[in-house]
């Protein structure tokens, strides 16, 4: 594996733009704030940046709705300043990964006006329409993700068009060869100014089924869930031919080589490592989101780890991803204490790291009150807990009014915490979740063990997950307590007489052990086994 690829042994870090920084004071961060704590990212030790999207935007779903593909929104600046950012994080070593959103476009991009214009305009293909049912109502029973119809019906044509989402986001037909080449331009015009991957939006939307059939109901639904849960999507998503259309967008990112493609796919184990595709010609990275959804007691996480290992393909690579703008916060999740545990797991697993921004100051959920919800999931279906704005709340740089976010009024309310939960401050505490962030950041740059080891499962001791990595000779014991009682009795495997704590998750502990070891609740220790 000496010639791993960087986004084998990187880490990714994802920035949501509208609340990373803002320079011009309208309470929406920006690009030039992104780029001016660029040597923040590089001096924490990732290796990578992937900015969700940036793109001129009605913003009715914050930019996941894009109106032109190759610009940028004035509220986040404009070409040359991208230019400047990826000039500057290119300077400081670090990669830049954009949102693809291939699935949608908004209903206010011109080829949608287009489209809408007339059934025989050039680009009405390129999105998808059906008649009627026979009863006039929607071609079928898909539902769309933020609750409601999948179809709208335009009344100018009589047809209904098809929107996974909001009605402000139509789908895209990716059965279309013109819409294809199209999409593949916009690739080559983001990599030909320097951009290093894509991480892509619902890739496993892209295709539908061909005769567009009902979804099944789902027999589990409860009520109090959101709406898009009645039906299990097996038709309105997945679809086999999906991965011909993934190989073709792979393809198009191998004409410039050493770029990474990284897959959205929030699907069972089983169907999630098929988008790696048949021979490795899909997605580098699909996005393993398990962690988002798991139980944290150690026997959940050693089944779930062990699972997936054993599901990937030959050569696949595994990846791992904590946080995101779509799902609450980790350290909300779990709570503070096993958010350090998190963060350990993270950085020893096997497989490419993905962090959301804020995480590693431990940014909890922000209440938002319901006459300022600004996500349109929670608008629709308001009161069920799917709002999104919780884990968008502003960064958290500095004790001072807005956090050191903005000079204005944020966009959305800053955390209460921000006093005495912020970069500035955990930077001068040595205890911090943010020191313990670095610190495990920097033993995994410098440990190929931790980047490119095998990984095995040791075992559990009741709350305790204790796992192995091991490379050339070189091998780490990870134990972690997820528990709230000590452990006295964590035995070194089998054969092994002795080792040393490189880190424990209380950053108080460097020592020696022989035999064995104990561990504090809410602890977890690295080991350096002794070369045998
Ligand atoms: C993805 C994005 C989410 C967005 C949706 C529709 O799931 O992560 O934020 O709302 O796609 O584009």
């Amino acid at each position: 594996m000496s010639e791993a690829q960087w986004w084998q042994r990187g880490i990714f870090y994802q920035v949501y733009p509208r609340s990373f920084q803002d320079t011009n004071g309208d309470g929406v961060g920006d690009l030039d704030g992104i780029r001016q704590r660029l040597p923040y990212l590089a001096g924490l030790g990732v290796d990578a940046v992937w900015v969700s999207p940036i793109y001129p935007s009605p913003m009715a779903d914050f930019g996941y709705d894009v109106a032109d593909y190759c610009g940028i929104h004035p509220l986040f600046g404009d070409l040359a300043g991208f230019d400047r950012l990826i000039a500057e994080a290119h300077r400081l070593g670090l990669k830049l990964v954009l949102d693809f959103v291939p699935n949608h476009t908004s209903n206010q991009h011109p080829w949608f006006l287009e489209a809408r214009s007339s059934p025989n305009s050039a680009k009405r293909d390129w999105y998808i329409w059906r008649d009627p049912a026979p009863d006039g109502g929607p071609p079928n029973n898909w539902i769309s993700n933020f609750g409601g119809p999948a179809w709208t019906l335009d009344t100018a044509s009589g047809q209904y068009y098809y929107h996974a989402f909001l009605k402000q986001q139509p789908d895209l037909n990716w059965r279309n060869p013109e819409l294809r080449a199209a999409m593949h331009d916009v690739l080559r015009f983001w990599m030909n100014r320097g951009v290093d991957g894509f991480r892509v939006d619902v890739i496993w939307h892209l295709m539908k089924d061909p005769e567009f059939r009902d979804d099944p109901l789902n027999p589990a639904y409860r009520d109090g869930e959101p709406e898009v849960s009645r039906l299990l999507q097996t038709r309105s998503t997945d679809q086999p031919d999906v991965h011909g259309i993934i190989a073709g967008l792979r393809a198009v990112l191998e004409e410039y080589g050493d770029r990474v493609l990284i897959g959205e796919i929030y699907l069972p184990v089983e169907r999630l490592v098929t988008y790696y595709g048949d021979n490795l010609e899909g997605a580098h990275l699909p996005f393993n989101f398990q962690l988002l959804h798991a139980s944290w007691t150690a026997p959940a996480l050693a089944r779930l780890i062990e699972d997936y290992e054993a599901a990937l393909p030959k050569g696949g690579w595994p990846n791992w991803v904590l946080g995101n703008h779509d799902r609450p916060r980790i350290a909300s999740r779990i709570g503070p204490e096993r958010a350090r545990l998190a963060a350990m797991l993270l950085l020893t697993l096997r497989g490419t790291p993905t962090m959301y921004y804020g995480d590693e100051i431990g940014m909890e959920n922000v209440p938002i009150p319901a006459d300022q919800a600004q996500d349109p999931w929670e608008k629709n279906e308001p009161g069920l807990g799917v709002g999104r704005d919780p884990e968008r709340t502003p960064m958290q740089w500095d004790g001072s009014a807005n956090a050191g976010f903005t000079t204005g009024r944020p966009w959305l309310p800053v955390a209460r915490d921000h006093a005495h939960r912020n970069v500035e401050a955990q930077s001068a505490d040595p205890h911090s979740l943010l020191s313990l962030y670095r610190r495990l950041i920097a033993l995994r740059r410098t440990a190929p063990t931790l980047q490119l080891g095998s990984y095995g499962l040791v075992g559990t001791a009741g709350e305790a997950l204790i796992f192995m990595r091991e490379h050339e000779g070189e091998r780490f014991l990870i134990a972690l307590n997820l528990g709230d009682t000590p452990r006295g009795d964590i035995a070194l495997p089998a054969g092994e007489t002795h080792g040393r704590i490189l880190i424990s998750t209380e950053l108080d502990r460097e020592e020696s052990v022989q035999g064995g070891f104990w561990l504090r609740p809410y602890e977890g220790v690295i080991v350096q086994l002794a070369k045998t």
